[in-house]
């Protein structure tokens, strides 16, 4: 079981900063993959379901009974490292993305393609480009996020902690 944590920019603003989303599927915007290159059939990795419905269904379970809103979405990687236009987060906005980030897709395909179930947890720590007045720092991304660490990592612990409740992991 592999757990993704991210911080990223939110494209709703329904997920202002501070927010938490619970990863339900990503696009590939660069269309790489760390797969190019893989021998074997397998490297034909099933993306269908690649953040785990299950463990997904769990962690709404934990944030409902702690009374933390915590969101889903689409997660949308952007290789970076500079910041997105706001006319490219328009068009990550139309093709249905709800935040932007500049990692996490590769590691869950590479995950995937190792048979481990995923779970992915963005943090948002700005309104994207073009979305807010203010200009998009790493500084501010930083200081959001320590803003925000602790709850974060109070809702993991909750999450880890009680994964035994999930049907498929008993034994
Ligand atoms: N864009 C890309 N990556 C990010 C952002 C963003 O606005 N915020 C944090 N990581």
């Amino acid at each position: 079981l592999l757990l993704l944590t991210n911080a990223s920019g939110s494209l709703r603003s329904h997920l202002p900063p501070g927010s938490l989303m619970l990863i339900a599927d990503h696009i590939n915007a660069p269309q790489r993959s760390p797969l190019i290159g893989q021998p074997g059939n397998d490297r034909f990795t099933d993306m269908s379901a690649a953040y785990d419905p299950e463990l997904r269904e769990h962690a709404k379970k934990v944030a409902r009974a702690h009374n933390l809103a915590v969101g889903e979405g689409t997660y949308v990687w952007a290789l970076g490292p500079q910041f997105e236009t706001p006319a490219e987060i328009r068009m990550f906005s139309a093709w249905g993305a709800d935040a932007v980030g500049m990692s996490t897709v590769p590691e869950t395909i590479l995950a995937r393609h190792a048979g481990l179930r995923v779970m992915g947890l963005a943090l948002m720590t700005n309104m994207a480009a073009g979305l807010s007045e203010e200009a998009l720092t790493h500084a501010l991304t930083l200081q959001q996020a320590q803003l925000s660490g602790e709850r974060a990592a109070n809702y993991l612990g909750w999450v880890l902690g009680s994964l035994a409740q999930v049907e498929s992991l008993r034994s």
